[in-house]
């Protein structure tokens, strides 16, 4: 039987982030300030988003494994010290590069920046797979996917319409047609009315037109076989 997998979906879209990202980066000429303004406020958004998830483990998946399996906890929890440290070091590279004048300085700053951005999204791209194949068999050894998923229903709830949105918009854009339709479907039914109607309208925002109507074609398929 396939166990449930709590990382899968928002690692989807915190991998999705750190891709468009680093293209991003590689497309973004620091002499031009209205180009660097946008790519290290996106990198902002990076720092925002995986702080606020590294907290969401910290608070409700960690203390789940550390009942059983202390040690392995502790290590993941070092981990998230470290991503941390990788999180400031960008942050100080981003305000270094606000601060520069001057073509060389600029130029120079935003190399900085990618640096700090690629050791940023090499620690996280590993953290997260150390995630899945170190956490995920201990969370199936010791829980029930119905134990797992009222954790996951307990992250959810923490978060803020406005967090959420801006996660969603990630997911969406990290996950594949029939993954999006299945959490529409879910959305339709478990949660409440305005929260459905705005994750359907980040669907058709950030998905290409022959993509939204791929995921709508779905969602009406399910409902005939159902
Ligand atoms: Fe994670």
């Amino acid at each position: 039987m396939q166990r449930y997998n709590m990382f899968h979906q928002v690692h989807k879209g915190l991998r999705a982030m750190l891709y468009e990202t680093a293209l991003c980066l590689q497309h973004t000429e620091f002499d031009d300030a209205v180009q660097a303004r946008e790519s290290l406020a996106q990198l902002q958004e990076v720092i925002y988003l995986f702080n606020k998830h590294a907290h969401s483990e910290d608070t409700y998946v960690f203390p789940a494994v550390e009942k059983f399996e202390p040690s392995v906890a502790d290590a993941f929890e070092q981990e998230h010290v470290k991503d941390h440290e990788l999180g400031e070091l960008l942050d100080q590279a981003i305000a270094a590069c606000e601060a520069a004048t001057g073509v060389a300085a600029r130029l120079e700053a935003g190399r900085h920046v990618q640096e700090a951005f690629i050791a940023f999204m090499l620690f996280n791209l590993e953290h997260m797979a150390k995630e899945e194949s170190v956490i995920n068999p201990i969370l199936h050894r010791y829980y029930q996917d119905h134990e797992l998923h009222a954790i996951t229903q307990q992250i959810v709830s923490a978060i803020v319409p406005e967090d959420m949105a801006r996660f969603s918009r990630w997911m969406i854009r990290g996950l594949h047609n029939a993954e999006i339709s299945q959490w529409l479907k879910e959305a339709e039914l478990h949660a409440p009315e305005p929260a459905f109607q705005q994750l359907f309208q980040s669907v058709e925002k950030e998905l290409s037109a022959v993509r939204f109507r791929q995921v709508l074609e779905k969602m009406t398929d399910g409902a005939m076989m159902a």
